[in-house]
């Protein structure tokens, strides 16, 4: 089981591996897709509003459910976020932050797109 102590933020300034990821076309406009490495499940947001890219745990830290890439995104304000499909916990896509309640926030990753593909930044 994969537990939320097992994702830590990435800055950008810490990057030390740059994941190929996959096509911007397997990446839905302002949806998410989830995709995997070493392990871990990160979910991709593909925040076509804003064109922004972002990259959060895909574990919601409430009831330990691999699902955030099928959240809803959005922003609150100038912030952009994502509502968890299955109760709503909202969380900033930019700092991870939980911002309606009191669940712990989630770790966030650099994107980078490339020559069409999607890369996120792990430090290994
Ligand atoms: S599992 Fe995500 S809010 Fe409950």
């Amino acid at each position: 089981m994969i537990l939320t102590e097992h994702y830590q933020t990435v800055a950008l300034e810490d990057v030390t591996v740059w994941f190929k990821a996959a096509p911007v076309s397997a990446f839905p406009e302002n949806g998410g897709a989830c995709i995997k490495y070493k392990g871990l499940q990160i979910a991709v947001f593909n925040f076509t509003r804003r064109q922004e890219w972002y990259a959060t745990q895909n574990l919601c830290p409430h009831k330990r459910e691999m699902v955030l890439a099928r959240g809803m995104i959005g922003t609150a304000g100038a912030e952009p976020k994502v509502a968890c499909p299955f109760h709503k916990n909202t969380f900033s896509l930019k700092s991870g932050e939980n911002l309606n309640g009191s669940q712990c926030a989630l770790a966030t990753y650099p994107v980078k797109i490339e020559d069409n593909y999607v890369y996120v930044g792990f430090r290994d």
